[in-house]
């Protein structure tokens, strides 16, 4: 067991409450030389911490900070991934409080209280943990394995210079497992380990009607409104039963067995407190699935944005030129993005009356994630959250995306760990983000004893 002392936690708090005020949105070029900021911030505390070698690459874009220890060559070798960049806060006016002037408060989920900030969650908090984690192994001489530090500033945006670091820092980064804390868990008394990530097609489409904006009036009823073609669109890329109707789209998807449904399904979910945190009064999705299936092992169509026309204050009659959209897919095994970002542009390009001109372009992308759960850095997690938690960690699926993991596998040829510490409910991307001490101070526990279970199964 790993217990952390008052005055370690008041000071480990302190410290990331420095980071959460930096405001490192990598979307916002505004924001350029807070997101450099970070990158030293996080190069100076890995120093701190007591990481040699400790660097901050240069990209084509946001650095990459390195930082390593190896205390003998003989001993495995652990590779920490993060991200130190964030998400944009907006809609500003619905934060409680300011999104970069973090504060703590309790929430019903989170009644030792909780961290507010963007970031606090994905992924500086998740990410600090690793830094104060590191620190406490070295103070305590507790230090089972080498490990070396890899945190980038792009992966909100699609980590587009991480592949061509890994590629070219092979060497490098050679290591047994790579061990990561940016997905969450099922709640503070039922730990889970995420075994799975989706992929993403992310595309964006501009529809084009006449060459000019019109008075809604004179050309009204007589030509294509973009907006209106736009919807129909849209709405006809799922049917009835919420299945996608793009051909193909299903075609290469991995079915679970009824028994690897059955498994899933033994992990504890409430339909009810999950309508409530959201706001709902009913739910909706794929028919055959339940929610946690339709929430990782289903694929998925979203609209993430849409737009044209008029928007401002008051009324304008005006049939716009153009609408757009963002949307994006989220992929299971095994889904290839290229390929289905192809298939969707086809159909919608075939689904579009000719009175409009539709043009279709591909944002990033990211190949669908399975870890195995037979490893020993699996179990070495496993093992870990037993401990410290007193109960037996799931495995889940989870829905979201890291699409770098996949690469890392790819390039390194190493196997990931994704040992996340947040809840569903921390309102990542989203307005009053938050990360609960309860789950910092834990993750912060929970992470030596994985690498003491880890250097003792490789061993075996
Ligand atoms: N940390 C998240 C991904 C995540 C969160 C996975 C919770 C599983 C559970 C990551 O920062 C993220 O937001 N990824 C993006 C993809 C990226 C290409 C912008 C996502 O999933 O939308
Ligand atoms: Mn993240
Ligand atoms: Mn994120």
């Amino acid at each position: 067991m790993v217990e952390l002392t008052a005055n370690e936690k008041e000071n480990y708090l302190n410290e990331l409450i420095e980071l959460l005020k930096i405001p490192s949105i990598s979307a916002d070029s505004a924001f350029a030389k807070d997101v450099e900021a970070a990158a030293a911030w996080v190069a100076s505390a890995l120093e701190k911490a007591g990481a040699e070698k400790v660097e901050i690459v240069p990209t084509p874009g946001y650095p990459i900070v390195y930082g390593e220890k190896i205390i003998d060559p003989n001993l495995p070798t652990v590779l920490v991934y993060g991200h130190y960049d964030v998400q944009p806060p907006d809609p500003l006016e619905l934060w409680d409080s300011p999104a970069f002037e973090p504060v703590i408060k309790t929430t019903p989920l989170h009644p030792d209280g909780a961290i507010f900030a963007r970031g606090a969650c994905d992924d500086k908090g998740q990410m600090y943990m690793h830094i104060k984690a590191f620190e406490w192994m070295m103070k305590h001489n507790q230090l089972h394995c080498n490990v070396k530090f890899m945190i980038e500033g792009e992966e909100e945006v699609g980590s587009d210079n991480l592949e061509g670091f890994i590629r070219e820092h092979k060497d490098r980064l050679t290591s047994d497992v790579i061990l990561i804390s940016d997905t969450g868990m099922i709640s503070n008394e039922q730990p889970s380990i995420t075994t799975g990530l989706r992929g993403l097609s992310y595309m964006e489409v501009t529809v084009t009607g006449p060459n000019r904006d019109l008075h809604s009036g004179l050309y009204g009823g007589a030509v294509a409104n973009p907006i209106n073609i736009l919807a129909q669109m849209i709405a006809s890329l799922q049917d009835e039963q919420q299945r996608i109707t793009i051909p193909g789209f299903y075609d290469k998807v991995l079915e679970l067995s009824k028994e690897e449904r059955a498994e899933m399904a033994k992990a504890p979910f409430d339909l009810e407190d999950y309508k409530k945190s959201i706001g709902l009064s009913d739910i909706h999705g794929e028919e055959g699935y339940t929610t946690s299936e339709r929430q990782s092992i289903r694929p998925t169509l979203d609209v993430n944005g849409i737009w044209g026309g008029y928007t401002g204050e008051g009324a304008k009659t005006v049939i716009p030129s153009k609408a757009h959209a963002k949307i994006s897919m989220r992929l299971v095994p095994n889904q290839n993005w290229e390929e289905i970002g192809q298939l969707f542009e086809k159909h919608f390009q075939s689904i579009a009356p000719k009175s409009v001109h539709v043009e279709v372009t591909t944002h990033h992308g990211g190949t669908p994630y399975v870890t195995p759960i037979d490893n020993i850095g699996y179990r070495a997690a496993h093992k870990a959250y037993a401990t410290s938690f007193g109960v037996e960690p799931f495995p889940q699926r989870g829905g979201g995306s890291i699409p770098i993991v996949p690469l890392f596998e790819e390039v390194l040829g190493v196997k990931s760990v994704l040992m996340g510490f947040g809840l569903d409910t921390d309102a990542i991307h989203s307005p009053n983000e938050h990360f609960g001490l309860f789950n910092f101070y834990k993750g912060i526990e929970t992470i030596p004893l994985f690498y003491k279970n880890y250097a003792a199964l490789a061993k075996e």
